[in-house]
């Protein structure tokens, strides 16, 4: 299967502080790949710099073989019209409704005409199971349906890639459930890559096909591979961080 993203020897540096290095992973077209990692990993940065919005780096990201840094300076906008992002703790604009929120980049990047981004919004609001909640408020709906208007929003443009970070944070289990099924449907109906930044275990071996690991004191990638490969690790790093999670999720 062909690469969408393939990351070589990079190298992330605020100033003096080094938060991750010699980080190599390749992620393939189609699939739902995990970044799992404790709390400070690095977990969200490094997302960020896949999506060009943060620049501290030193190696290479190619995105669909194009190098992120000549995208950077070529076609931009380009590029943001072909990924989605629900950052961790974007939330949905308070004064509008969740038609609007997810009208904005249609309007912005696509320039349709109102009616159309409207009807797009509301289709986009089924896919996510928020059908006939166009003209509701962030403020009426509960965590979970929240959630999934920020992924209707991140899928608005038909992003070939999509990056969700945190997307079942601070959700009870069993609409933490839901939200896996949603992506997952998601990323088979649409096609859509997916990037799936998460510390819930659950969602990582119930909905992704591969993923990294990474380690906050070592900086880098401590496993890489299936859900399953990973957890069988016989890596000390990777059973401590397991551990970790065990004690952290059992009450
Ligand atoms: N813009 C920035 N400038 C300097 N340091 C930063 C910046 N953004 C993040 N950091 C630092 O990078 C480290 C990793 O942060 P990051 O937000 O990526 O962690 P994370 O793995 O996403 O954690 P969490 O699971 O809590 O979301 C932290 O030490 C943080 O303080
Ligand atoms: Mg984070």
């Amino acid at each position: 299967m062909e690469n969408i993203i393939e990351v070589r020897s990079l190298k992330i540096q605020f100033g003096e502080n080094i938060i991750l290095k010699d980080i190599n992973f390749n992620v393939k077209k189609g699939e739902i790949f995990a970044i799992i990692g404790d709390s400070g990993s690095g977990k969200t940065v490094l997302l960020k710099h896949l999506i060009g919005l943060l620049e501290s780096y030193n190696g290479e990201i190619y995105l669909e073989n194009n190098d992120l840094k000549n995208i950077k300076k070529e076609s931009y906008d380009s590029f943001l019209n072909e990924i989605g992002v629900a950052f961790q703790y974007g939330a949905l604009l308070g004064s509008l409704t969740l038609a609007e929120n997810i009208m904005l980049p249609l309007m912005e990047y696509k320039t349709d005409s109102e009616a159309v981004a409207r009807r797009i919004a509301a289709w986009k609001l089924s896919l996510v199971d928020l059908e006939g909640f166009d003209n509701y408020y962030p403020s009426d709906i509960s965590g979970g349906m929240k959630k999934r208007a920020s992924i209707a929003r991140a899928i608005a443009l038909n992003p070939k890639i999509l990056f969700l970070d945190e997307p079942t944070s601070g959700l009870d289990p069993i609409t933490s459930t839901e939200i896996d099924n949603l992506i997952k449907r998601l990323n088979k109906r649409l096609g859509t890559t997916i990037i799936l930044v998460t510390h819930d275990l659950e969602s990582v071996f119930s909905i992704s096909d591969s993923l990294i690991l990474l380690d906050g004191s070592k900086k880098t990638i401590v496993a890489k591979g299936t859900p399953f490969d990973v957890f069988n690790s016989s890596d000390r790093n990777v059973q401590k961080f397991f551990e970790r999670i065990k004690k952290s999720t059992v009450k």
